[in-house]
């Protein structure tokens, strides 16, 4: 239906992005450099972090505001302990028409081999993984832990083979990174049955270093790859998709591109995220969030939680991405304001 909770541009809540943790085994140098997230580095303690029953709660309420759509996040997901019991629960909830949610988790698969199976017992329905790179070796430089390539690839297979496919596979690509590797990811996943998704590199958070000129605009890796494989465009398959999807004319699949930076996709942002500490953040951008975790913790009723989850999405106005790309927002430096980290919001 077209009602239900509104932002102040008409955006419904229609996505639950819920972070479960801050924490993650990689280092990928684009998002958790080791320079910054070493040894000395905060993570959120365990009592910070919302219970499990406290998450589910707040998937509820926001499930009878109109959220059809819960996505897992982290840091990396998989390192929170007793994540299948979270999924067990979350796999119960119905919406009101008494269908179940689209219940999906994004990982860096260093998991999957061993967690797969009880992912799926539990009642999730898909993952989505990142593949930066098809060399082992420049793998490892990203990620930096010299985590091997190999095992991710392990893990895709074992989410196959649990029943959580087709997996989706997502690729950051950076100017002088890994550009030169866009036709060969594109090689690799055609014809598996696997989706591979370019995302161009985000200004998210102020640790990475982002500049513009890394930044490999979706139109060049659509050429790149129609060059020598002809593709067409593909309708989205849900409103407020963020990859533009495109398929092979031969019938070999298809890629996607999610465009942030050249093609901002903020006038159909229906996503909401939770922070594992229960901040509530109306965009990827956002500087500061909103404490949902002391109310939760403060004995108010359902009512109160659903009415101030309510409220704030009704005063969202956020289009951050749209903001940049017309010149009126600051872009990342010493004037800009401090933004959330991608490892602590989960994308
Ligand atoms: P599906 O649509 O279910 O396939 O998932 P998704 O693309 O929403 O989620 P995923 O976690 O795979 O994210 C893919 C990329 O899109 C990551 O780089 C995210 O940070 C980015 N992304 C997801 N949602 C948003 C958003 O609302 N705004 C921006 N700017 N980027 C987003
Ligand atoms: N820009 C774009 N995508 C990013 N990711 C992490 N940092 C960035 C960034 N700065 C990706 C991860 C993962 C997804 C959740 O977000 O690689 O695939
Ligand atoms: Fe890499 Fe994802 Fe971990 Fe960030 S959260 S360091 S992108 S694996
Ligand atoms: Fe949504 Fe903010 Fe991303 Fe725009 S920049 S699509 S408003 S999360």
């Amino acid at each position: 239906p077209a009602t239900g909770t509104r932002d102040a541009r008409g955006r419904a809540l229609r996505d639950l992005r819920i972070s479960v943790t801050d924490r993650c085994n990689f280092r990928c140098v684009y998002c958790m450099p080791r320079e910054i997230f070493g040894r000395d580095y905060q993570f959120l303690d365990g009592d910070q972090l919302l219970s499990f029953e406290e998450i589910v709660r707040i998937a509820r309420i926001a499930v009878g505001l109109g959220v059809r759509k819960l996505r897992l996040t982290g840091g990396e997901p998989l390192l929170r302990r007793g994540i299948e019991g979270l999924i067990a629960e979350l796999a119960a909830l119905r919406t009101p028409e008494g269908e179940p949610l689209d219940l999906a988790l994004t990982t860096n698969g260093s998991a999957l081999p061993v967690k797969a199976a009880a992912l799926a017992e539990a009642g999730l329905r898909r993952v989505t993984v990142s593949v930066d790179s098809l060399s082992e070796q420049r793998f490892q430089a990203i990620n930096d832990v010299r985590f091997p390539l190999s095992r991710v690839f392990d893990g895709i297979a074992a989410a196959e083979a649990a029943g959580l496919g087709p997996v989706k596979v997502n690729a950051v690509i950076k100017r002088g990174v890994n550009d030169d590797e866009v036709e060969a990811l594109a090689e690799h996943f055609r014809g598996t049955g696997r989706t591979l998704r370019f995302i161009e590199y985000m200004d998210v958070g102020t640790s990475n270093g982002w500049v513009l000129d890394e930044v490999v605009p979706s139109a060049e890796i659509v050429a790149r790859i129609d060059a020598i494989h002809p593709l067409e465009a593909l309708p989205a398959s849900h409103p407020g998709e963020t990859a533009k999807r495109w398929r092979y004319r031969d019938g070999g699949g298809e890629i996607g591109v999610i465009s942030s930076v050249t093609g901002a996709f903020c006038g159909s942002c229906t996503r909401a995220r939770i922070s594992a500490e229960g901040r509530l953040f109306t965009c990827l951008f956002a500087s500061s969030g909103t404490d949902l975790r002391a109310l939760l913790r403060d004995g108010s009723d359902d009512a109160r939680l659903t009415a101030a989850l309510a409220g704030l999405w009704n005063e969202r106005d956020d289009r951050y991405s749209e903001l940049r790309a017309s010149g009126a927002a600051a872009a990342p430096g010493p004037d800009a304001p401090a933004r959330i980290e991608m490892s602590y919001i989960g994308g």
